[in-house]
């Protein structure tokens, strides 16, 4: 794609459901396969050197042959070889035409709204979202861009969604399973109330992945990924992507990062592509862990409340039994005497750490209400479900007894 066909004053992107979809060649593959193998090729790509391993190609800029011809890539700040290989393989991962990799998952979103939206337009989401991405709808947007976010008030009503849906509605947002509360919304039915107004849906796939739920398959249209968290696995990555339509990638490719930078390195593509290798395999584990996990927290009473829905107790985990081919490895409960029950019980914790970040091997704890849903009002974190003694909870890789003691210990401190 020639830089002079895309400019940067000119109109956005815009969503048009009836136009035609390519077909991955991959699509019939299995997952397992794609995750190894989707995006490079080492006898078919271009790769002088016949590595087994897609290489990681450091250098940011690429050379003109003749004066005329602008070589591709061109400049790391809108594609560089590894990348190209880590978003072919996230695309074929989702089941989407083409992804763009940002610097971080919060970046990709700001520059998916920063490319579509423009001042007067809106965004229509639900409090169940990630806190950076809470305050990019609350105050970045709509008070440095213009653009305003509604909040549903019943995300479980799909008539909920299309009562905030009008003629400058640019995108429907929703996060499922949420962070930190793990909200499942019915990606089907909002989908199809987004596309009854002729609204793109973007399905934030981050606590699942693709290993455990295909938004796309479903009926989304784009899907927001942190790479940081289960898809590199060991909180080495800071990265994000977006998957969706071509042009729609290509317009965020040539129209924002072009100009803003804002990346994700070569190094932490092909690092990624490591680890996304054994995707599946993690996430089942993870999964098989936490249930385990919740199943303990949930019979003990020093826990008032657990948000996992692999649990029956879970309000919809019917439909997460349907729309997920498991629950993956985050949960948060509500320990027993709000915020100085959850200090006690963060504070005695030996083998689980408590830092910011999840989908590490390594369990993982973590205080939303002060560290990354702070901002929200006290209405707000009602609504959404996060009480002062909630505390977010990855579990790991290790062997799920010994995060049990762990837990178990340190309940029998509070
Ligand atoms: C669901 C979800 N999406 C996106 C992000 C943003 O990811 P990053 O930390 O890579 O910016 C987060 C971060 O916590 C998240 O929880």
């Amino acid at each position: 794609m020639s830089k002079t066909d895309h400019f940067f004053i000119r109109d956005p992107w815009v969503y048009d459901p009836e136009a035609p979809r390519k077909v991955r060649e991959d699509a019939g593959r299995g997952f397992d396969t794609k995750a190894l193998h989707a995006g490079f090729h080492p006898l078919v790509n271009q790769n002088d050197f016949r590595s087994f391993v897609p290489p990681l190609v450091q250098s940011i800029t690429y050379p003109y042959e003749t004066f005329e011809k602008i070589p591709c890539p061109v400049y790391g700040r809108t594609r560089t070889p590894t990348n190209t290989v880590l978003e072919e393989r996230l695309a074929a991962l989702e089941g989407g035409e083409a992804c763009i990799t940002a610097a971080s998952g919060s970046q990709a979103l700001f520059n998916l709204i920063f490319t579509i939206a423009r001042p007067g337009d809106n965004v229509v989401t639900s409090l169940n979202i990630f806190g950076e991405g809470y305050k990019q709808a609350t105050a970045i947007f709509p008070e440095r861009c213009g653009v305003a976010f509604r909040f549903v008030e019943d995300p479980a009503d799909p008539a909920s969604w299309d009562r905030r849906i009008d003629g400058r509605t640019k995108l429907v947002w929703i996060e499922t399973p949420s962070n930190p509360c793990l909200f499942i919304t019915d990606i089907a039915a909002v989908a199809d109330a987004a596309h009854a107004r002729g609204v793109p849906l973007i399905v934030d796939n981050t606590t699942a992945t693709a290993a455990l739920q295909k938004p796309m398959a479903l009926g989304a249209d784009m899907v927001l990924l942190s790479v940081s968290k289960f898809i590199a696995g060991n909180a080495t990555v800071l990265g994000g992507a977006l998957v969706g339509e071509e042009s729609l990638v290509e317009d965020i490719r040539w129209n924002t990062t072009e100009f803003v930078g804002a990346v994700m390195q070569p190094m932490e593509a092909w690092m990624t592509l490591q680890y996304v290798e054994t995707l599946s395999m993690r996430m089942a584990r993870h999964s098989a862990n936490a249930q385990a996990v919740a199943e303990f927290l949930a019979g003990h009473p020093g826990v008032e409340h657990v948000n996992y829905s692999g649990l029956e107790t879970h309000p919809q985990h019917g439909l997460a039994c349907r729309q997920m081919l498991g629950h993956g490895g985050l949960l948060s409960f509500v320990a027993a005497g709000g915020m100085a029950g959850a200090a006690r019980l963060m504070n005695s914790l030996r083998l689980v750490v408590h830092a910011v970040t999840f989908g590490t091997s390594r369990t993982i704890c973590m205080h939303p209400p002060t560290i990354t849903h702070e901002h929200l009002t006290p209405e707000e974190r009602r609504i959404a479900g996060i009480h002062d003694g909630l505390i977010r909870l990855s579990v790991g890789l290790e062997n799920p007894e010994d995060i049990i003691a762990d837990l178990d210990q340190a309940l029998g401190k509070v």
